[in-house]
């Protein structure tokens, strides 16, 4: 492939723009051609628009409003809206990014056209087929000329697979590329603490969204409890920028946000990342924010039964609880003192430009017939 070959970027969700942030900006600085395709996955300003401005990024060439829907009417919907746009833009090479509706629905639209798939954020594993995000993580990986492995740990898994070692490149995780990219101007910036009233060091973070906790209202309400019972140990305050998912839920169960925990709406990304370096620890289900507190060294206490980012609990920046609310507690309270004396398992921040360099300059594996 050559410099002047075009690259499509798909994506949909808050994670997904801001780990292709950087990848964009190596497009820009370079003078490649590139054309984002954005399925609508994720339409309310406070998930999508709001980082497309505070990141700089232009305009999407394509916007597919898909909006939310039962998974198989959503995924359906973005195929058909990416294979248009595809079909137009003709790139040599699609990336996606991460294991979202959106990534799965780029992955079955490009492995159906004569155009190279690149699945960046390659390899990463919960073992859990529960989880939707482990099933299209799975099928973008199978379905990749280039997989964009973060890190050792995940190019193994797909070894495992039976996926060719030479197919895999490890790049480290974008999500270094961002936090370096953004955090100076972030705590610079930032009026959030002000906004608040909180101080620094003297506050927990929390954000809870996924659809196996939030959904499920006594997994929610034990996981409030949870939250709660830190509040108290601590005497900390727990700030919840509540994504709408989760609010919708609050609302549907009539939980009751306990005292000790505030709700606030979710963060553009600069503030949040401010948040994130305040927080005395973080309480989260998230995956980006695993990486993200492991890369800042703020200790992290994940609401989950499991994880595909293990490296963030073999170098001692996470700890899996759960939702019981005694686990939550005890799992803070040992991570609460901890010294964030870790080494960032994801990279150098250079990740980017070696997903680009390989779409501009390697070789892909094969000529698929498509
Ligand atoms: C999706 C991803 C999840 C990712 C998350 C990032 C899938 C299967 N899930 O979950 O892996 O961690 O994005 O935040 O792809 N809603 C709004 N406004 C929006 C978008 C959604 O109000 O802009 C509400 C709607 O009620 C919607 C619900 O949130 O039904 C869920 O949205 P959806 O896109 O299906 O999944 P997320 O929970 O956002
Ligand atoms: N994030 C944000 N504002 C918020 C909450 C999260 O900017 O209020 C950012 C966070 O810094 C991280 C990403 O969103 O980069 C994580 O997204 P999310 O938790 O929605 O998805 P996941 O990573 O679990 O797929």
């Amino acid at each position: 492939m050559s410099d002047d070959s075009e690259i499509a970027i798909v994506l949909g969700t808050r994670p997904e723009i801001i780990k292709l942030a950087p990848v964009i900006r190596e497009c820009q600085e370079r003078s490649i051609p590139y054309t984002v395709i954005h399925t609508g996955q994720h339409y309310s300003e406070s998930l999508t628009d709001v980082f497309f401005s505070e990141l700089g990024l232009p305009e999407p060439e394509y916007e597919l409003a898909v909006g939310s829907g039962s998974h198989g009417q959503q995924t359906g919907e973005m195929i058909i809206g990416i294979e248009e746009a595809l079909l137009e833009a003709e790139p040599d090479t699609v990336l996606v990014q991460g294991d979202t509706n959106s990534v799965l629905a780029g992955a079955i639209a490009t492995s159906k056209l004569p155009i190279d798939l690149g699945h960046v954020e390659a390899g990463l594993r919960s073992h859990d087929r529960t989880m939707p995000e482990e099933r299209n993580r799975i099928v973008a990986d199978h379905t990749s000329e280039y997989l964009f492995a973060p890190t050792d740990q995940a190019r193994r898994a797909l070894c495992d697979e039976g996926v060719p070692d030479e197919w895999i490149y490890v790049t480290g995780n974008t999500v270094v590329d961002a936090v370096e990219q953004n955090k100076s101007v972030a705590l610079e910036r930032t009026a959030i603490f002000d906004e608040h009233d909180l101080t620094r060091g003297e506050f927990c973070l929390l954000t809870a969204h996924r659809a196996e906790t939030v959904d499920d209202e006594e997994r929610f309400a034990s996981l409030l409890e949870g939250a709660s019972r830190v509040a108290d140990a601590l005497e900390m305050e727990i700030i919840y920028p509540i994504h709408p998912r989760a609010a919708n839920a609050v609302e549907e169960f009539d939980l009751e946000i306990p005292d000790g925990v505030r709700t606030i709406e979710p963060q553009k990304y600069l503030d949040f990342l401010a948040l994130e370096s305040g927080a005395a620890l973080v309480l989260t289900d998230s995956g980006g924010i695993q990486e993200e507190t492991c890369i800042l060294g703020v200790p992290c206490v994940t609401l989950r039964e499991n994880t595909e980012r293990p490296e963030t609990l073999e170098v001692g920046a996470n700890v899996l609880v759960g939702t019981d609310p005694q686990e939550i507690h005890d799992g803070a309270l040992e991570m609460i003192d901890r010294t964030p004396d870790w080494t960032n398992p994801f990279g150098d921040g250079e990740a980017a430009g070696r997903i680009v360099d390989t779409v501009l300059h390697g070789e892909a594996p094969m000529e698929v017939a498509k």
